[in-house]
């Protein structure tokens, strides 16, 4: 049992460092609400290993698998990116609006790249890296959604 404990101590300890590093960047940068980013439970969304895929593979399935990840993305999208995109993708000006990226692969492979590394710019940081919080199927459930937001007019 303490032998155990020892083996997994520097696992929780690491978890521990990397979700207080992302808490860290994004209190220190203003926006709306004060929600702390949160994994995303993406139970039900066929598992898509761990090479990044180019193209919204939720999308290309379509049917239930789109659908779940539409929902599924909501929430993710709510609890991680509304505070700087606005609440339902609509931004209120601090952050670009996602509901313009390009339709397809052109606006997927884009989409994926800000998640993953983030932005900064003169070593300010203008939105994290999302690489070790959410899941490669969470981001693309994030895609998933925000690309069925009905279009700024
Ligand atoms: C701390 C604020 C912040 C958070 C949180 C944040 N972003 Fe951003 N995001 C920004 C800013 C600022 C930019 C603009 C960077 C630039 O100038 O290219 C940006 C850019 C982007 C872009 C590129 C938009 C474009 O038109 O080029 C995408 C896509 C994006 N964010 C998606 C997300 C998603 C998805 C999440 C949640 C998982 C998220 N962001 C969380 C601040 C944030």
């Amino acid at each position: 049992m303490k032998k155990q404990y020892i083996r997994i101590a520097p696992a929780i300890f690491v978890l521990l460092a990397v979700v207080s590093l992302q808490f860290l960047i994004v209190s220190t940068t203003r926006g709306h609400g004060d929600v702390a980013p949160q994994a995303v439970d993406t139970e039900g969304l066929e598992p898509l290993g761990s090479d990044f895929l180019e193209e919204n593979p939720y999308r290309l399935a379509g049917g239930e698998q789109y659908e779940l990840a539409i929902e599924i993305g909501a929430s993710g999208y709510n609890q991680n990116c509304a505070r700087c995109h606005g609440l339902e993708a609509i931004s209120g000006g601090i952050a670009p609006d996602v509901r313009l990226l390009e339709d397809g692969i052109l606006g997927d492979e884009w989409f994926m790249e800000r998640v993953r590394k983030g932005y900064s710019q003169n070593g300010a940081y203008k939105m994290p890296s999302f690489q070790e919080l959410l899941s490669q199927e969470a981001m693309w459930a994030i895609r998933s959604y925000t690309e069925t937001r009905p279009k700024p007019e």
